[in-house]
This record gives C-alpha cells, sequence and structure tokens, in this order.
C-alpha cells in the first residue's frame, strides 16, 4: 500500500488512477486506530470496484480544547497493516502541517446543521469535520467516500456539504458494525474499564429499544424519548448529554417517527463520550 503524505500526492495518484488508469476511486476518512468498523467501510469501497485510498489523520480542528486529541489513540503501523489487509491501494497520512498551512483561516461551516446533536455539546466539532473531510474530497476527487451510520449527525452535515459545495463525489453510509453484545465499536471503547464497558452497553439498549417500539406501532417521539431515558435511569453512573428523534437530513427534532427518522442517543460513560443511533423502518 502507497503512502501519501502530501496533497499534491494524493491528487497526482488519484488523477492517475482515474485518467490512465480507468479506475473508480473511493476515499474512506478516518482518525485511524482502525478497528471492525473501520474494516468494513473498506471492504464496502472495496467491493464497490475502485482503487481505495484510506485516510489516517487526527484532525485537531475537530477537538474541542478539553477533548482528547492529545490521548487519541494512535496506532499507524497497525493502521496500515489493517487497511491493506482489507484491500486499501493507499494511504493519506499528511502531517497537520500538511492540511493546515501556517495561516490557515477558511473552515467548512454547515450553518445550523453543524450546531445540533452532538455539535450542540461539542461547539466546533463539526467545523472541524467538515472543513478536513473537504479538504479531502478536494485533493482526491474520489468519485465516492465512505463514511459509517455510527457517526449519523456528521453524515447529515457531510451530505449537505457535498450538496451545496457541488462537489463530484458520492456520499455513501455502511451499517454500524457492533460487537457480539451490541455495543457499537468505537476508537474510544479503549478508554473504557471494564465496569464502564459493561456499563456502556445501556446506549445500545436503549437503540434497540426504540426500534422494538417503532416496531410495535409506536410514533410519538415523546414515548420513544422517555422510554430511553428509563432505560439509562438504570445505569445511574452514565450522564445522558442527549436522546434525540429527528429529520436525518435536517438533524431538526421530530414529533411523529416515520420510516427514515434518526433517534439518536449520546452519553458520558466515566469520562468517555459515546454514541448510537438507529434508523427507524
Ligand atoms: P473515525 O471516528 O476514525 O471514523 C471514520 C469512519 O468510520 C467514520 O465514517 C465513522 O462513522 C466510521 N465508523 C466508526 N465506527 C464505526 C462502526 N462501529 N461501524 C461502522 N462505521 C464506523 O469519523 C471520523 O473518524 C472523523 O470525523 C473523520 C470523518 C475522519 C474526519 O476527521
Amino acid at each position: 500500500m502507497e503512502i501519501l503524505r502530501t496533497v499534491a500526492e494524493l491528487r497526482a495518484w488519484s488523477r492517475l488512477e482515474r485518467n490512465e488508469g480507468g479506475n473508480t476511486t473511493c476515499l474512506v476518512p478516518t482518525m485511524g486506530a482502525l478497528h471492525a468498523g473501520h474494516a468494513s467501510l473498506i471492504r464496502a469501497a472495496k467491493n464497490s470496484v475502485g482503487f481505495v485510498a484510506v485516510s489516517i489523520f487526527v484532525n485537531p480542528t475537530q477537538f474541542g480544547p478539553h477533548e482528547d486529541f492529545a490521548r487519541y489513540p494512535r496506532s499507524f503501523e497497525a493502521d496500515c497493516a489493517l487497511a491493506e489487509a482489507e484491500g486499501a491501494d493507499g494511504g493519506v497520512a499528511p502531517s497537520v502541517e500538511e492540511l493546515y498551512p501556517a495561516g490557515a483561516a477558511t473552515f467548512g461551516e454547515g450553518a445550523g446543521l453543524s450546531e445540533r446533536l452532538d455539535g450542540q455539546s461539542r461547539p466546533g466539532h463539526f467545523r472541524g469535520v467538515a472543513t478536513v473531510v473537504a479538504k479531502l474530497l478536494i485533493a482526491a476527487e474520489p468519485d465516492r467516500a465512505l463514511f459509517g451510520q455510527k457517526d449519523a449527525a456528521q453524515v447529515a452535515v457531510l451530505r449537505r456539504m457535498v450538496a451545496d459545495l457541488r462537489l463530484a463525489t458520492e456520499i455513501v453510509v455502511c451499517p454500524i458494525v457492533r460487537e457480539a453484545d451490541g455495543l457499537a465499536l468505537s476508537s474510544r471503547n479503549v478508554y473504557l474499564s471494564a465496569e464502564e464497558r459493561a456499563q456502556a452497553l445501556t446506549l445500545s439498549r436503549a437503540i434497540h429499544g426504540a426500534e422494538a417500539l417503532f416496531a410495535s406501532g409506536a410514533r410519538r417521539a415523546s414515548r420513544f424519548i422517555e422510554a430511553a431515558r428509563e432505560t439509562f435511569a438504570a445505569e445511574p453512573e452514565i450522564r445522558v448529554d442527549f436522546i434525540a428523534l429527528v429529520d436525518w437530513a435536517t438533524l431538526l427534532p421530530v414529533e411523529i417517527a416515520a420510516p427514515g427518522s434518526l433517534f439518536a442517543v449520546a452519553a458520558y460513560v466515566g469520562s468517555t463520550r459515546l454514541i448510537d443511533n438507529t434508523i427507524l423502518d
């Protein structure tokens, strides 16, 4: 797997693959610490034929001042091995200075959307996400970029951005990969103690509860939110950040659940913030 360290290298590589190789190109943006969730995106990219580049970049602008940027897990060698084993053709690993040149002053915003759900509790987070993904998409000009439904609000912000900036990339969303007991895979799960790991199952329990309610015919938002509150109440060690039933495109609350509505939760287990969600259908 070739490692591309600069925007110029990524652009040249991508153009070569597309123009001379006649290949479809796919980009899988990640922050590394790759796990089976990331692997599923790389595999899906590979299965959709093209050439696949995986970016591994812990993006400083999407972390708040008191968040875990400094201690975010970094495992570059293992990440490259996993990406390659899943069929990635290129690894994109720029330095911070390469993506944010001295004096960098241009940022993506996603007005409104960026302040909803995770954006409300993590001010500036989606601004950082939109900025870095815009840089990567403009550099790589991929035919497709793959993202996980795990970060459903991020998907909404990025879909809006791609539509607004008229980028040619198609956004492909892949299902949430879970542990056997239901916990959604996350690079941040390594922060959890054994006790917290057990408590963390409350999130997927709340999600499955919402799915069961929808299947049983419930539609009022208050029913879903109340049921999830009760689920969390059984685990008082967890601090709920939000429980929300929203329209997946606008991230605005809906009163009545419909197929395609996003039910999402975020909670602190110890000091680790975890998220989970489901698209009701
Ligand atoms: P990161 O958290 O590394 O996630 C990279 C991609 O993997 C995202 O699209 C995320 O939704 C997906 N992913 C994570 N856990 C998953 C799971 N359990 N199942 C399926 N997919 C999963 O998301 C980011 O990085 C960053 O914000 C990024 C988009 C790279 C911008 O910096």
